[in-house]
């Protein structure tokens, strides 16, 4: 594979995924696209503003229009419409048209919002992602999710738009934290758990050089991920079927995620998810004991948790109610046939999910 992929939208080329190490390319894959000369808002957050706006700003040099930058605060209590409102109102003051362009420099949260933004102001104006997390290089910069939370549940209001192009420099995952790296991984293990089988083995292969960041191994690994996500979105763009299987963990993750009030990582809690999920599959006779105790303990190498404390099953178990991703009251629950495949259930009782949960909660061994 080489350092770039194009992913299609009903059927047709729609955005590159290109892969470089620094931001020099991005100039001329901006100037390509068209938008010499527009305005350029960088969209970020305040955390990362820090270590790469100017870096971004330099790069883009003196051809476009204007560049300007704008920061939402950090975090994801702040994925919200009153922060929308507020990106708006800066682009608007700033006489910002629909042929100007906003780049989401960040993690999830800014990489949704900006598309978000960009998906609603004047209708549409063209977005670039350009993703400087873990997940948000392996996940959510692909495919064109955007949105916010709203009244306590994650991303209830958004629109799938995709982006003009996917700008990934891998060597920010240098500056990344080891917690929020970690977390990234979660997403990236369960490509391997529901599509690719070789790919889990690959990862477990390569734990040593994964965790110390060896750049070519890290490289591999976020292309090899984008690829599976290309293919998955490519089938399904809006997640009618295929694209579900990517909430693998995640019904019981995003509901122990809320419990926690966001305390926990997203990742963390897919983990957990992701072990109470194979655990499902183990006692539906799916997957062997075997096969679950593996999946379970190759998140631990990864700094992941794959037991919990504090934790109240009864208001977990009301939260997964509340996922957007039940339909007319049936969770839709994705379950795995076997490592490297997976499948979306309905049927999965809140009795299975409270043994699940079982597992998962950790008991202090008083022997
Ligand atoms: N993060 C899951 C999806 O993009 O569908």
């Amino acid at each position: 594979m080489d350092n770039r992929l194009t992913v299609n939208y009903n059927n047709k080329p729609c955005y590159d995924i290109v892969f470089a190490s620094d931001f020099s390319g991005l100039k001329d894959e901006i100037s390509d696209l068209g938008f010499e000369k527009r305005k350029i808002a960088v969209i970020t957050d305040t955390n990362v503003e820090k270590l790469y706006a100017n870096e971004v700003v330099n790069a883009l040099g003196n051809d476009f229009d204007t560049v300007v930058t704008y920061a939402i605060p950090a975090g994801e209590e702040h994925k919200n419409l009153d922060e929308i409102k507020k990106i708006y109102e800066f682009l608007m003051e700033r006489h910002f048209d629909r042929h100007d362009l906003l780049l989401a420099l960040g993690g999830g949260v800014v990489g949704d919002m900006c598309g978000f933004a960009a998906a609603s102001y004047l209708r549409g104006v063209s977005f670039i992602q350009i993703p400087t997390t873990l997940l948000s290089q392996t996940d959510s910069s692909v495919g064109g999710k955007t949105g916010v939370d709203l009244g306590g549940v994650k991303n209830m209001v958004g629109a799938f738009y995709m982006p003009r192009l996917v700008y990934m420099n891998v060597s920010t995952l240098n500056t990344l934290d080891d917690r929020q790296y970690a977390s990234g991984f979660a997403e990236v293990m369960k490509y391997g758990l529901i599509k690719d089988e070789h790919f889990y083995t690959w990862l477990i292969d390569n734990m040593y050089e994964i965790n110390d960041k060896d750049p070519e191994i890290v490289l591999e690994m976020v292309k090899r991920s984008c690829d599976i996500k290309r293919a998955v979105v490519e089938k399904d763009p809006t997640e009618k079927a295929d694209r579900m299987l990517l909430n693998f963990g995640h019904t019981l993750g995003h509901a122990i995620e809320k419990h926690k009030d966001f305390e926990m990582f997203h990742g963390e809690c897919v983990a957990l998810g992701s072990i109470a999920a194979a655990f499902i599959s183990w006692k539906r006779g799916l997957l062997s004991m075997e096969e679950y105790y593996e999946i379970r303990d190759m998140f631990v190498p990864f700094n992941l948790p794959i037991s919990i404390e504090d934790i109240d099953k009864e208001a977990v178990l009301d939260l997964t109610k509340s996922d957007k991703k039940s339909d007319s009251d049936k969770i839709k629950f994705v379950l795995l046939k076997k490592i490297g495949k997976a499948f979306v259930d309905d049927t999965v009782s809140r009795e299975e999910m409270d043994k699940a949960l079982d597992e998962i909660i950790y008991i202090e061994n008083n022997d």
